[in-house]
């Protein structure tokens, strides 16, 4: 595309966002409006389920989101807005400091933002590694391991502070009293007078943690790229000071500097997927960061729960299942075949959401542009367009089934002339600013989490002699 037909589409993509916003709104303006949470009152009440469904972990002012309105909101700031206005390393600084950073403070973060772009030591350590035989998600976890070394105070400073970090002595209360309630179980939160060990070892606004925070936002991009370029028997390339975080990541991946739209779009991706509540691999960092380990491997747990197909990774088979569908005139014969076996469809439905999911509103029109530039990507578009009008007319209404964000983000990854093996590496690189900002969030009132099972074995068991045992 020319420049200024960049500039045309730029437009047009931020046309589309504002009118997804318009669809959304209209979507949700039956459903009530959430009332405001001021101050938590600890312990809370709550309804929980298997898999802690339910549970109130923690509170926390870095994002929300609101599944019957299909609300998306960082820092109070709508999704919708953030993608049509900012770009990816200023709603990293929102989610890290909570708020929109004037136009000095924004250069002053850029500045020192991008110097940890530059992770030589790192590449230089893993370039060595046989990361061929490694899934990226692997090879990534194992690089921000290597990327802790020095980074951390915990590195810096000697260990003695920290055993008092984990003083606060949780059997003291009485866990396993009984669960009250009838067909539900309700449990207790019990308010931690202790004070914050962890404010002792550290000042938590130091330079020095956030350095940490911008290394890991700004390190992995570096790292994926290398990753990836080493896993195909390619040289890594270096970060390139003139372009844009997203511009550079695609040049490091591919060592061309991509068009304008393309660097967009990847832009608006990262904004989408920075940040999502209490899912999962936020709650994996948490619990880790909780017991006063580092953020490195607070991350690291992160990683490992992003990698389950549970979690990350549908987008893939969203984008295998559209390729096997062969084309649009093949969809109602594919998914009437689905919907007899009663298979789910990959890249519909969510937990959360009720209602459309906003992220996968943002990304429908991006994916149609992206679209224009192929016949396989029009073609994998027009089976998307099919099977998602399909899918809404016979689960829509009723089961409150509608795409969700990994729809559409497999599509236009693939128009990018991204590889299916780096979906789910390229969320978590999007995802490091929303863990990191919660991690720094919940460490100002940390408590190490502790839930507890209901013991349903046996008591009483009599000692036998293994020779004696059947
Ligand atoms: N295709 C077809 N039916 C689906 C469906 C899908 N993608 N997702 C949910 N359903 C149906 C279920 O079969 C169930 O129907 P039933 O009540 O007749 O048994 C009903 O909707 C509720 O399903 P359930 O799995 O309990 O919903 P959930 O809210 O717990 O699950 C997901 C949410 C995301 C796990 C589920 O929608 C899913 O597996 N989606 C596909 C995978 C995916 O895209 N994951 C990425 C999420 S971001």
């Amino acid at each position: 595309m020319g420049k200024q037909n960049d500039q045309e589409v730029l437009e047009r993509i931020k046309v589309s966002i504002l009118k997804a916003r318009e669809k959304a709104s209209l979507a949700g303006a039956h459903e009530p409006d959430p009332m405001r949470a001021d101050a938590v009152q600890w312990p809370v009440q709550c309804t929980v389920g298997p898999g802690l469904e339910g549970a109130v972990a923690c509170e926390s002012k870095v994002g929300y989101v609101n599944g019957t309105k299909g609300w998306l909101l960082y820092r109070g700031y709508d999704i919708f807005d953030l993608c049509a206005h900012s770009n990816f390393e200023e709603v990293s600084y929102l989610l890290l400091h909570g708020q929109l950073p004037a136009r000095e403070k924004y250069r002053a973060f850029q500045g020192k933002f991008r110097l940890f772009w530059h992770i030589p030591k790192t590449i230089r350590q893993i370039t060595g590694l046989p990361l061929e035989e490694m899934t990226p998600m692997g090879a990534l976890r194992l690089g921000t391991t290597i990327m802790r070394q020095n980074q951390t105070y915990r590195d810096e400073k000697a260990h003695d502070h920290e055993t008092s970090a984990l003083g606060t002595d949780e059997d003291s209360i009485a866990m396993e009293s009984q669960p009250t309630g009838h067909e539900k179980a309700v449990y207790e939160f019990i308010k931690s007078h202790t004070p914050n060990p962890s404010l002792s070892t550290t000042d938590k606004n130091s330079s020095m943690e956030f350095d940490s925070c911008y290394h890991l936002i700004a390190g992995i991009p570096t790292l994926l790229a290398a990753i990836h370029r080493i896993r195909i028997g390619h040289m890594p390339i270096g970060p390139k000071a003139d372009l844009s975080h997203s511009a550079n990541f695609l040049y490091m991946l591919t060592g061309e500097i991509p068009d304008a739209v393309s660097e967009r779009i990847l832009d608006i991706c990262l904004m989408l997927h920075a940040d999502h509540g209490m899912n999962a691999s936020t709650f994996a960092s948490l619990v880790v960061a909780s017991t006063l380990s580092d953020i490195y491997f607070s991350i690291g747990a992160g990683i490992g729960a992003l990698n389950g197909p549970l979690h990350g990774g549908a987008n893939q088979e969203v984008i295998t299942m559209l390729r096997s569908i062969g084309g649009p005139e093949k969809v109602e014969e594919w998914f009437e075949k689905a919907r007899a076996e009663k298979r789910k469809i990959p890249g519909f439905g969510h937990r959360v959401y009720k209602t459309y999911d906003p992220r996968a509103l943002i990304l429908e029109p991006l994916a149609e542009i992206l679209s224009e530039k192929t016949d396989e990507s029009r073609k994998l578009f027009a089976t998307a367009k099919k099977l998602e009008g399909l899918v809404i007319r016979q689960w829509g209404e009723d089961k409150k089934i509608y795409p969700n964000v990994d729809f559409y983000s497999g599509l236009v990854y693939d128009s990018l002339g991204i590889p299916d093996t780096l979906f789910t590496p390229i969320f978590a690189v999007a995802r490091m600013a929303g863990w990191t900002s919660r991690i720094m969030e919940y460490l100002e009132r940390n408590r190490i989490f502790r839930p507890r099972a209901i013991y349903t074995g046996t008591f009483g068991e009599e000692w036998v002699p293994s020779e004696e045992r059947k």
